[in-house]
């Protein structure tokens, strides 16, 4: 499939430690890729769905252990040791290459090795990149071809090149004790064993596309960000972009394909999908910040998803789609998680694969999907997907949004007063966990822009360089924001309404970068004057609500500066001075 002799000679290293019986390129073609889902379906490593209701969708279920991205067991390694520091669990890699190659010897003996060559990034674009990933699993295999362009295309993009990222993924869900997820930024390398889990062992996504990504961006001198991308076209047909970025279920997937509420569908606004989860940021010969999204399908969250939160992402699932740990309904082969529809099957599957009654199941306060459940839906399937998708150049970014989980502290949404305070601000993020990493749910943790479990270097340096950024791109940069949709009341209900509804903030952010909106200057940043949220048509909001929901508590907002600097001492000497400036600042003006 390639005379590309540095792919040769790696795959050929990989066959003699890992010792498979036979080894298979993935091509990309349809005909291959039939034969290993027929394959995958005889040894019950996936079921086939209802044809007629679901074409092309299986259902897959990871061991019980193995359901969410493993943090502690995450690890970064480079032989710079200023980068183990706060959030990046960080190891010599002389020495994890020790501990484990032994782990990876003669791993596929009796097995077959899958090669995927993958592209991240539309082919042809100088911003894309390639990998290569060799895998024993089918499950891998076939959620690759989704969310990659895996194949003869991906090669082409490479050409002769050495410039390729390395992965080695083998054994899903087998030994807990020993799973690791392990990047090489140096060498460009990926090392998974061990786990089954999407995020560990998709290696073009979280290991290359993020953590490998952001090292190859500090060095290169561009972002890899974990931002969803969205257009937002007006009547006249101008599209404005917005990138996003949201931890690990907070709402990015379903902000990415929000619907517009009638009060903007009728005057002609239109909002387009490029990405859900990932951007890779460079600076245009305009100067001005361009987006490239490097996937090509969606990873999402199940539960939640229904026909009212989110229709685009529900018919994006309809074909060709990889289910894993949500329920299987019984009664017609087709699937169901919590929220989908307010009943459950009778006759269903929960997610471990025991057959129960579902509403007894609920009732005795079990969940029939796994919180962390999720869909590889190709993004061709989208009906609101961007016609810039496959853009090489991208989408040049007007406003960026960082956000998170916060039940009080955090204000519907506010800007910030210049790109320094933006960094502080994304610095400063905090958001309660979820089950899309291991772990505690529901306490908060800072989370600087969603990066935490993502960072591939030193993350004082990580800061410095978004501080870099700012200064090349000058008055052409995006204006930064922050966002809260989970704000909370005294009863603990959610008191903005979410979803498509978000856009009515969003729009409040495009007028600010336009200098068509007013602002009241508070101690936190830019907040909107409250009648500025358009709340037409809204049940139950009113302009009191809004107001509360800007409401900034300075005594919650001292202790929130404290955790930052906190987080600042914790993280060492690399965090730029510019960032203990600005936290300085916040603090005297809370003060005032
Ligand atoms: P992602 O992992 O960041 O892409 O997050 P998702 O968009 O998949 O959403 C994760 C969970 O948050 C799902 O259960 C959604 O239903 C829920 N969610 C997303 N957006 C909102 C929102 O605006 N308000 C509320 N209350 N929940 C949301
Ligand atoms: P998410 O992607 O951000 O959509 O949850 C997967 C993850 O971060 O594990
Ligand atoms: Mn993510
Ligand atoms: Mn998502």
């Amino acid at each position: 499939m390639t005379s590309n002799q540095h792919v040769l000679d790696w795959v050929k290293e990989m066959e003699e430690l890992m010792t498979p019986d036979k080894t298979i390129w993935i091509d990309g073609s349809e005909g291959q890729l039939r034969a290993l889902r027929e394959q995958a379906f005889a040894t019950g490593e996936l079921t086939e769905l209802n044809q007629e209701e679901l074409p092309g969708c299986v259902l897959h279920h990871t061991a019980k252990n193995d359901v969410a991205r493993v943090e502690d067991r995450t690890f970064i390694c480079t032989s710079n040791k200023a980068d183990d520091c706060m959030m990046v669990n960080w190891m010599d890699p002389n020495e994890m290459k020790a501990k484990l190659l032994p782990l990876y010897k003669n791993v596929m003996a009796g097995r077959t090795m899958y090669v995927i060559p993958y592209c991240m990034g539309p082919i042809g674009s100088p911003f894309s990149k390639v990998g290569v990933e060799v895998t024993d699993s089918i499950y891998v295999v076939l959620n690759m071809d989704i969310m990659t362009r895996v194949g003869v295309k991906a090669l082409r993009q490479l050409g002769d090149s050495n410039d390729f990222v390395r992965g080695q993924h083998a054994r899903a869900d087998i030994d807990p004790e020993n799973r690791y997820i392990v990047q090489f930024p140096e060498d460009n390398a990926i090392w998974s064993i061990n786990s089954g889990y999407g995020g560990n062992v998709l290696l073009g996504k979280k290991c290359f596309a993020l953590r490998i990504a952001s090292y190859q961006g500090y060095k290169e001198g561009w972002m890899a960000e974990h931002m969803l991308i969205l257009g937002i076209e007006d009547p006249q047909g101008n599209v404005d972009y917005i990138t996003a970025a949201f931890p690990s279920a907070c709402g990015k997937t379903n902000l990415a394909m929000l619907i517009p509420p009638e009060v903007y569908a009728k005057q002609g606004y239109k909002v387009w999908t490029v990405g859900d989860d990932i951007a890779w940021m460079h600076i245009g010969d305009d100067g001005r910040l361009y987006a490239i999204n490097p996937e090509n399908g969606f990873f999402g969250v199940a539960p939640g998803t229904n026909e009212k939160s989110n229709p685009n992402a529900l018919h994006t699932t309809m074909k060709g789609t990889i289910f894993t740990n949500v329920a299987h309904n019984l009664e017609n082969n087709t699937v169901w998680w919590e929220g989908l529809d307010k009943n459950p099957p009778e006759d269903v599957q929960e997610w471990t694969g025991l057959a129960v009654d579902g509403k007894e199941y609920i009732a005795n306060g079990g969940k029939l999907a796994h919180p962390n459940s999720r869909f590889t839906a190709p993004a061709a399937n989208c009906p609101c997907l961007s016609k810039e998708f496959n853009n090489p150049n991208g989408v040049p970014v007007t406003a960026m949004v960082f956000g998170g989980r916060r039940a009080k502290t955090a204000p519907l949404v506010y800007q910030s007063f210049s790109w320094a305070h933006g960094v502080y601000v994304g610095s400063a993020m905090a958001s309660e966990t979820t089950a899309a990493a291991a772990g505690a749910v529901g306490v908060v943790r800072r989370d600087p822009m969603a990066m935490r479990p993502f960072f591939g270097y030193n993350v004082g340096d990580y800061f410095a360089h978004w501080l870099e950024m700012g200064k090349k791109l000058g008055d052409k940069a995006p204006k930064i924001f922050n966002v809260n949709w989970f704000r909370t009341d005294d009863e603990g209900h959610f008191i903005w309404p979410g979803f498509g509804d978000n856009m009515r903030v969003l729009m409040w952010i495009l007028k600010r970068c336009k200098g068509e909106a007013e602002a009241v200057e508070t101690a936190i940043g830019y907040e909107p004057k409250p009648e500025d949220i358009d709340i037409t048509g809204l049940d139950g909001v009113t302009v009191d609500t809004i107001k509360g929901l800007l409401d900034v508590d300075k005594e919650l907002w001292l202790e929130d500066v404290k955790g930052v600097e906190e987080l600042y001492a914790q993280i060492g000497d690399h965090v730029p001075a510019e960032l203990h400036a600005e936290a300085a600042a916040l603090r005297e003006r809370l003060s005032k």
